[in-house]
């Protein structure tokens, strides 16, 4: 059930698609106050061994009790554990413990969430602006709950499926010779590949829209090259437009007053790290589909799909901070030598000069002819920019899906297109963040997600690359990216990529798999991704089980994130079969009863721990998506003495949107003595 309750006259986030009636009173078990800042606080208690799960791709484990977060998604957010907010803005929880239940916050504004970190045993939610929606969900279960919370915001977004193949990318491809290097090294080192992602270095003077025909002489036919090797490319495009007076589509957005202002009306102009830019304004209806047909440019030019940056409009300072800057370094009492109070006064503006948040105040937007502060904008800017992208994608392309995807983003995003968890750094505490990452992200139905696999930031080495290969495999969006100034990340670059060469290549056999659960996530408003407490509510050691997750129906995975192992210890809330995964036809299995145990796990295993009375199907590998045979399938079950098995395949083309036509639903069937069929003929079924 879903019961709302409003407080002042909130704003229109547009982030739910149903109208539920108001409830009078306040949500039971929550104490509202108003804040003396015209604010509005509401408290709960926590009940001892209750579990709180959301809040986006947030630092500090699945269970977010015992800390406080923040919603403002900004440059600079590293995934540092002291930090309060990520790049998500996903203002909901579910409660797991003696009562079941979640709420969702619709305000836009700043909203502090103190999950038992004042005091231990009381929640504190409080929005800096007194408007809100607050809508609770109740279900018998936490998935229930979660589906309540998906009706509410509507179904997520899928991708084409090439999209689930291993998509490769670096910023700096420079050219499109380097591109071409890259798919040819990983076809020398036998990586079954599905797109190249190119950053902004495509671009002509990192203009949106264009392509720099230096560097990428004849991007079509350059396309249409890697397309015929079965290679997508995806371009990046960031939100800023670079202030370019003779560029027409600058000059088109300043005459329709497509960008938004600052306090006197004029075009605000904000520093971005690729130079000055204009900030569409995405609050704008017809500016974001304007901005969103400009894609067509680039569609043109035979780029398959997007990833879009830059949703928390990445601002560095504005000219004003700058000049305020300038005129004390040029002082020439500067070239002396400075006192602590000078030192200390250079120090913290050079400080005010990175926090972005300081310039909210003086950017507007235009909202239906009203005036309205980036301050309430900020955290809408990407779910508006990605409706915008959406709403051209429909036109232009009405019969395909679309590859997009964005990092920053507001409940509503997953309607439009998939997440990627941004900057984090190759770091072994980053993998298992990552890990913890997909369960918020699934919660806010952000089910086509992935982190960058190997990290962005630093130098990765080669067993951090295998291990988060290794949890990659099951991850929906499976791309490796690293940023300009590391180490060289591409599998091929370490010394063992064969190893890789056969981890990567296990995810293609798994797609049956993978690609049924998210599918079926998809349709009926489930998870892909769950912790084990959402499966296991009454055991006490689920809840307390971090490392491990659900990954659909039938499977529970236990990557390894340590360095220097060859085993890890392992929870397991029921007798499962462990498969020990090396390739498609090299594995080893082993029925274990319910409890811990350490299991062994070398570099280039996957642990895959098969549910009772569940199947797995496998099909054999391919150079990519489109290669690959699903009609001959491999199987393995796991039954219960005298029982048998059932398995609900999903297959469809692909590329269309009628996703939920019955022919796309096979049932597989394993009877109680390992006996397979299926309800089509079209396939063949083998036991592993
Ligand atoms: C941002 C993105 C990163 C990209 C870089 C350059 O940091 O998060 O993925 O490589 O910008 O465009």
């Amino acid at each position: 059930m879903i019961f709302r309750y409003r407080y002042g006259t909130p704003f229109p986030t547009e982030a739910v698609v149903l109208e539920v009636p108001l409830e009078t009173g306040n949500p039971p078990g929550f104490q509202v106050q108003r804040t003396a800042e015209g604010g509005l606080s509401l408290s709960a208690r926590l009940h001892a061994g209750e579990v709180l799960c959301g809040l986006g791709e947030n630092v500090r484990g699945i269970n977010r009790r015992g800390w406080i977060f923040e919603n403002n998604p900004m440059l600079g957010n590293a995934h540092a554990e002291s930090r309060p907010s990520r790049f998500t803005v996903q203002n909901a929880l579910i409660a797991v413990g003696k009562n079941c239940y979640g709420f969702f916050v619709d305000a836009p504004a700043g909203i502090t969430f103190d999950l038992g970190c004042t005091d231990p045993e009381v929640m504190c939610i409080c929005s800096e602006d007194g408007n809100l929606d607050f809508y609770l969900f109740t279900g018998d279960t936490p998935v229930e709950v979660v589906r309540e919370l998906r009706r509410l915001i509507g179904r997520s977004y899928v991708p084409p499926k090439w999209a689930f193949g291993y998509g490769q990318n670096r910023w700096r491809y420079h050219s499109a010779e380097d591109v071409r290097t890259v798919a040819d090294r990983m076809k020398e080192a036998g990586i079954p590949l599905d797109a190249i992602y190119l950053d902004i270095d495509y671009m002509k003077d990192y203009q949106d829209f264009t392509v720099d025909e230096d560097r990428f002489p004849d991007m079509p036919a350059f396309a249409k090259e890697m397309r015929e090797r079965g290679i997508h490319l995806v371009a990046i495009v960031d939100s800023g437009m670079i202030i370019k007076e003779d560029d027409p589509v600058c000059r088109e957005g300043i005459e329709k007053g497509y960008f938004c202002k600052d306090e006197t009306g004029k075009e605000f102009i904000g520093a971005a790290w690729t130079g000055n830019v204009y900030l569409p304004d995405m609050l704008n209806p017809e500016a974001r589909n304007w901005f969103g047909r400009q894609y067509q440019k680039l569609m043109d030019q035979g780029i398959d799909g997007f990833w879009n940056d830059t949703n928390d409009l990445s601002l560095f300072y504005s000219p004003e901070q700058r000049k305020k800057i300038m005129t004390v370094f040029g002082s020439p009492t500067l070239s002396m030598q400075l006192d602590g109070d000078d030192y200390f006064h250079l120090l913290d503006l050079c400080r005010k000069m990175q926090s972005a948040d300081r310039l909210y105040k003086d950017i507007y937007h235009n909202v239906n002819g009203k005036k309205v502060s980036h301050r309430l904008g900020h955290n809408l800017y990407g779910l508006h920019m990605m409706r915008g992208v959406a709403r051209a994608m429909q036109e232009l392309v009405p019969e395909r899906r679309v590859m997009q995807l964005a990092k920053i983003s507001y409940y509503g995003t997953h309607r439009y297109g998939g997440t990627w968890t941004g900057d984090n750094s190759s770091w072994w505490s980053h993998l298992l963040l990552n890990i913890h990452q997909m369960v918020s992200l699934n919660v806010a139905g952000s089910l086509y997600s992935g982190g960058n696999i190997g990290g962005f930031n630093e130098n990765c080495t080669h067993d951090l690359l295998q291990r988060w290969l290794e949890f990659g495999v099951f991850m929906p969006l499976m791309r490796n990216h690293s940023t300009k100034t590391s180490r060289r990340q591409e599998p091929y670059e370490f010394r063992h990529s064969a190893l890789y060469a056969r981890t990567i290549a296990l995810r293609y056999s798994l797609i049956p798999y993978i690609y049924s659960e998210f599918m079926k996530a998809v349709l009926e408003d489930g998870m892909y991704f769950r912790p084990l407490v959402f499966d296991y509510p009454e055991d006490e050691k689920a809840a307390e089980t971090e490392d491990q997750l659900m990954v659909g129906s039938s499977i529970m995975i236990a990557p390894v994130y340590q360095p220097n192992t060859n085993s890890r210890n392992v929870y397991l809330p029921e007798p499962m079969k462990l498969l020990r995964l090396r390739a498609f036809d090299d594995y080893d299995m082993e029925d274990l009863p319910q409890g811990d145990r350490r299991i062994s796990c070398a570099l280039g295993e996957i642990l895959v721990f098969l549910k009772q009375n569940c199947l797995l199907p496998m099909c054999p590998p391919a150079a990519n998506i489109a290669s690959l045979d699903e009609r001959h399938l491999k199987v393995f079950a796991n039954l219960r003495r005298g029982e048998g098995a059932e398995y609900c395949l999903y297959q469809d083309d692909g590329e269309t949107k009628e996703l939920n036509r019955p022919e796309h639903f096979h049932r597989l069937y394993c009877d109680a003595y390992g006996w397979l069929s299926a309800d089509t003929e079209e396939l063949t079924l083998e036991k592993a």
